[in-house]
């Protein structure tokens, strides 16, 4: 089937090359000239696994192409919309700008029978009012909200196999033919019998908002037991693998630590409570702040482990900060708990060296102030204080007796409860976690 991807970045890009091996033919949008010419070259603009290998097998095929100009989405039976949804400068609520754009230049492209797809994370609401919009255009297409719920660091496999599938259609007859439309488009995981959950509108946005309010809620609730454990001596990691074998509680995303980050967990809650607001339901997801201002005080925590850790040393130590990206395996470093801990760590006057396999350029390009590494060795040189801060296996492999050979001072701040405390206490660190004696 013919598609159009609008929007090529984490999702879109993802999106197109992984719509092309599933054997459709995909022309991606985005209004970024430099990303779709690397694109075009095969390149991912973007650090993702696997993206690099789909992406140059679907260019290899001549089914996928990228342009800078909607009208060549005319043509496509389904238009997918992933553009972003970034938080709005100066209040917690979602900036619609893009979606909006997104369709609204589309319109004149669209033929009747047309299907558009919207994946971007929108407020409740949303896709009624586009809807709307289409219908009023007389173009005599129809919209599913079709939430993504890939996991950067997972994205390809997540879209070509996801757990769940989503449609928010409209009422009746022409929500009927889109779900048969979109089930052609995934035919291969809706044949793998994924669970498929056909929906309205209201409820597939609240789905999307929902699971990323629950998995923010869930690190913020160990986060908290670990702020308790700290005062108390007890051990958070126990106490999280204890509650997990639980199966309604579960043990995964209860890794306490520096907290959440990244482009979708803190800027979806915010909106979420925002939009709550809009609606004269503030109260309902009220708790929602307070899970926010647990996953910022973790970051505070640290820097406050940090300063302590250094005493006078502050305004002239040597930190050496070991990760940049939100998490493992991405080089983003939207909203990233590591990058904001060096920030602090360099505004309070020590001096910063951040590491990082694959985000170094993404923050020196954000935090030109910071001093950069790529070489694990070269970070820990002559460090005072070490903080692990992301926990890429680069990191979490390091050998602490050799560590202990480089630095100066061999304490070391492990922001993400990952490494083996005996073994670095054994190498003589003074080893601080997260919650954990
Ligand atoms: C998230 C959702 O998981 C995904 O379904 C949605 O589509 C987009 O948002 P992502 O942002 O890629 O995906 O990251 P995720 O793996 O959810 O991790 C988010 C943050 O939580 C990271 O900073 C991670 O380090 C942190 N985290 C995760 C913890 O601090 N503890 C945990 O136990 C798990």
């Amino acid at each position: 089937m013919k598609l159009s991807v609008i929007g090529c970045g984490y999702l879109g890009a993802v999106h197109a090359s992984a719509m092309v091996e599933l054997g459709h033919d995909v022309v991606g949008i985005d209004v970024d000239a430099d990303k779709i010419a690397q694109l075009a070259q095969g390149r991912p603009p973007f650090f993702e696994p696997g993206l690099s290998e789909i992406l140059t097998s679907a260019t290899a095929t001549g089914r996928l192409r990228f342009s800078t100009d909607i009208a060549d989405a005319a043509g496509a039976q389904v238009h997918f919309i992933g553009v972003g949804t970034p938080q709005k400068p100066g209040s917690h609520a979602a900036d619609l700008t893009y979606v909006d754009a997104a369709i609204t230049e589309l319109l004149p492209y669209l033929a009747e029978g047309d299907l558009v797809v919207g994946k971007s994370t929108v407020p409740v609401g949303t896709a009624s009012r586009l809807a709307d919009l289409i219908t009023d255009s007389g173009s005599g297409a129809s919209l599913v909200w079709n939430p993504e719920f890939l996991r950067e660091g997972f994205a390809v496999q997540d879209t070509i196999s996801p757990d769940r599938l989503v449609y928010g259609v409209a009422p009746g007859e022409a929500g009927e033919r889109s779900v048969t439309l979109l089930n052609e488009v995934y035919a291969s995981a809706i044949a793998a019998e994924t669970p498929l959950v056909v929906t309205d509108y209201a409820t597939a946005e609240l789905v999307k908002v929902a699971a990323n309010a629950f998995l923010a809620t869930k690190i913020s609730f160990i986060n908290a037991m670990a702020e308790i454990a700290e005062v108390t001596g007890a051990d958070v990691t126990q106490l999280a693998d204890a509650i997990g074998f639980d199966a309604r509680i579960g043990r995964r995303f209860l890794n306490a630590g520096v907290g959440f980050g990244g482009g979708c967990l803190p800027k979806d809650i915010r909106a979420f409570t925002a939009r709550a607001e809009e609606l004269g339901r503030g109260e309902s997801v009220a708790f929602l702040k307070e899970v926010d201002q647990i996953n910022l005080r973790r970051r505070s925590h640290v820097v406050d482990l940090a300063t302590a850790a250094l005493g006078e040393r502050l305004h002239d130590g040597k930190v050496a900060v070991l990760g940049l990206s939100f998490k493992p395996h991405s080089d983003d470093v939207r909203d990233s708990p590591a990058l904001d801990v060096a920030v602090q760590l360099h505004g309070l006057g020590a001096d910063v060296v951040a590491s990082d396999p694959k985000s170094v350029e993404n923050a020196q390009a954000k935090h030109p102030q910071l001093r950069y590494s790529h070489v694990i060795a070269e970070t820990l040189q002559d460090a005072d204080l070490v903080v692990l801060v992301t926990e890429w296996p680069e990191f979490v492999n390091i050998d602490p007796v050799w560590a202990a050979t480089l630095v100066k001072t061999p304490t070391i701040i492990d922001g993400r409860n990952a490494l083996d405390a005996a073994a670095w206490r054994a190498a003589g660190w003074t080893y601080t976690g997260m919650g954990r004696p």
